[in-house]
């Protein structure tokens, strides 16, 4: 069992754990993940790991209340325990050697892109972090970008934060001002990463985004996770979660997304009866 040490509501629907797993927090790199299952009648889901302390052995989570699983995982409170806890897998970031970077996140995505604007931070490259959400009540981490950032820009859709607009209108502008970066990081919503990176084509700037598809086992057996990249099938739980984002074909993960949709909602539906 894994003990939750740390709850912390972000937004209305945004929850942080910080979660006891001194094994994975051992080992956890940027742009890994973890699959847990929050008791033995659960499914399995995967979440992106957002920060982990190998000294004090935890491992920290933020997830959106989106369905059964998440609505039960964010029930629990300080002290109580998750069933199963499986990390850290998939591929690590690749960061080293890069000089000047934007680090991109929309809504949850922030809280993926978190990890990676840090690290990038630690290895002395210069980091401009852009986030984007729907309201300002939505805004999640904007202290913590801030203190691994060189600058932070924060937009809303609707602009009640005084800067409306997307997250692409930001990046446009510090690439029109000559911005030269070896690297940009894009995470969120597969049609935000999408306009990413056919604005960063353009500029010829080598895109990471981090896919986040349906997952099962975590290991490449069930080809839940499967995504065209470059042409060719990849499974995100084992080849990624980072892909090159000029090469990912966006309108087909669109697609997979909404397979389950249905059954999805069926589920919570049910649950919440
Ligand atoms: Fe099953 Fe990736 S989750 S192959």
């Amino acid at each position: 069992m894994f003990r939750i040490v740390r709850k912390q509501i972000l937004n209305p629907s945004v929850t942080l754990m910080e979660v006891e797993a001194p094994l994975i927090a051992r080992k956890a790199e940027p742009g890994q993940f973890i699959i847990l299952r929050v008791n033995d009648e659960g499914e399995r889901i995967p979440l992106t790991i957002a920060d982990y302390d190998r000294e004090k052995g935890t491992v920290t989570i933020i997830f959106q209340i989106v369905g059964k699983t998440t609505e039960i995982l964010g029930n629990l409170e300080e002290g109580d325990a998750i069933l199963d806890f499986v990390g850290p897998l998939g591929v690590p970031s690749h960061l080293e050697g890069v000089k000047k970077a934007a680090v991109i996140g929309g809504g949850l995505g922030t809280a993926i892109a978190f990890p990676q604007a840090k690290k990038l931070h630690s290895l002395g490259a210069e980091v401009d972090a852009i986030a984007g959400f729907r309201n300002k009540e939505l805004i999640i981490l904007e202290e913590e970008l801030k203190s691994v950032s060189n600058r932070v820009f924060i937009t809303t859709d609707d602009g009640s934060n005084g800067n409306k607009g997307f997250v692409t209108d930001v990046l446009k502008k510090l690439l029109e001002e000559g911005n030269k970066y070896d690297l940009v990081i894009a995470i969120g919503p597969l049609v935000m990463m999408k306009a990413v990176s056919n604005l960063t084509k353009q500029y010829n700037i080598k895109t990471i985004v981090s896919m986040n598809p349906i997952m099962i086992d975590g290991t490449g057996m069930c080809g839940g996770c499967r995504v065209t990249v470059g042409g060719k099938i990849k499974f995100a739980c084992v080849d990624g979660p980072d892909f090159d984002g000029h090469e990912v074909d966006f309108d087909e993960a669109m697609r997979r997304q909404l397979m389950y949709k249905k059954e999805e909602q069926v589920s919570l539906d049910a649950h919440k009866c």
